[in-house]
């Protein structure tokens, strides 16, 4: 286990998923929701640049889980952050799941 218990990494700097998505506000309301939480010591929302998945974004992916979500919009971070962030559940209709045939939901299809 790191420094922290739950590491989110949200792809901000990629060719693609910042233009599927205001996935610089998806960081900001990440971080604000965990400040309201009190969970700045323990949860971190980082930025990061591409994950090499173009085209399923917007991604994000929680460590120490390894989750990885596609398609995430800004009405799904909500469900992410309390099912998954605080209550250590994730949100399955939105994991992805490279290689598995039908698993995952298209970009932006809600
Ligand atoms: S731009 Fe986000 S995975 Fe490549």
């Amino acid at each position: 286990m790191g420094q922290y218990r739950t590491h989110v990494f949200v792809c901000t700097s990629g060719d693609t998923c910042p233009t599927q998505g205001d996935v610089e506000q998806y960081v900001k309301y990440l971080r604000g929701e965990a400040a309201k939480a009190k969970l700045h010591a323990d949860v971190r929302i980082n930025k990061a640049g591409c994950f090499s998945q173009c085209g399923w974004g917007p991604m994000m992916v929680v460590y120490p889980d390894d989750v990885w979500y596609c398609g995430v919009q800004a009405s799904d971070l909500q469900e992410i952050f309390d099912s998954h962030i605080v209550g250590g559940k994730p949100v399955e209709r939105l994991r992805y799941r490279p290689g598995v045939k039908g698993a995952n939901k298209k970009p932006g299809a809600h």
